[in-house]
């Protein structure tokens, strides 16, 4: 198993922003992680990468307990995320930006600039490595974050809505470029607003709610669960 997250709960204060969560992932496939917003999906994103230490629940990365790891030492592992809110070194160049997690896993930097090239022309970004990333349309600022993670030679990669505020053509260039990723060998757990992205993608999709999990299963299951409908749409909308 690639992940394996129990009983995973996450306060903050009085707010239980995640609430006794499990789920697996096997290695080689794309989970979705779905729900409204507020349901708790980077907090559950935070807790696995190592930003937040959980309140309770284990978390565990190719079999090794990683609970409570720090981010860098998962990263050195093979657990890389992007972020919701994308912060790129705005001032320094795309080659920059992605070299600097190229150095996860690199000592040297030529090796670590090689490295970073190879992902660029792997994500079709290299035409843009000297411009300056603050400077980059948002599709291209998102395709750099991914870029950054992968070039820290991820195992799994978490993906923190890397299509919001994209065009549906830019959507279907992301939807294209994840699953290249996954053909390539990464694991990926997947969050995501844009359903028809997140049903093309998913083998599995996880749905939460007010930090639980609401439903589980294949894409069709969950579209068609009673559960997912509500917690979208509201008790009207449930044909029974
Ligand atoms: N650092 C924090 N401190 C306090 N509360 C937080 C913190 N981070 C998240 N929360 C709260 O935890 C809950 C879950 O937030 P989270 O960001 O995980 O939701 P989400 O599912 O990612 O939402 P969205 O789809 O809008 O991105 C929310 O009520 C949020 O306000
Ligand atoms: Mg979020």
């Amino acid at each position: 198993m690639m992940l394996k997250v129990e009983g995973l709960t996450k306060e903050f204060g009085g707010l239980r922003a995640i609430d006794n969560l499990s789920l697996e992932i096997k290695a080689g496939g794309i989970m979705g992680l779905i729900g409204p917003n507020g349901a708790g999906k980077s907090t559950a994103f935070n807790c696995i990468a190592g930003v937040y230490a959980p309140t309770a629940g284990q978390i565990f990365f190719t079999g090794e307990n990683i609970s409570g790891k720090k981010p860098w030492d998962l990263c050195k592992k093979g657990l890389a995320r992007t972020f919701q809110i994308v912060k790129p070194f705005a001032s320094k160049t795309v080659l920059y930006n992605v070299t600097v997690g190229s150095f996860a896993t690199c000592k040297l930097r030529s090796e670590a600039e090689d490295k970073a090239m190879t992902v660029l022309k792997f994500l079709n970004l290299d035409d843009k490595k000297d411009i300056l990333a603050g400077t980059l349309t948002i599709a291209d600022r998102k395709r750099l974050e991914v870029a950054r993670a992968l070039a820290t030679e991820p195992k799994l990669l978490l993906l923190d809505e890397v299509m919001a505020g994209l065009r549906p053509s830019e959507v279907d260039e992301v939807v294209e470029m994840i699953r290249k990723i996954r053909d390539s060998g990464v694991t990926i757990l997947l969050i995501e607003h844009i359903m028809r992205a997140i049903m093309a993608l998913s083998d599995r999709i996880v749905v939460i709610q007010f930090g639980k999990k609401i439903s589980e299963g294949t894409p069709e299951q969950v579209a068609n669960d009673p559960n997912v409908i509500k917690a979208y749409l509201g008790d009207d909308y449930v044909v029974s």
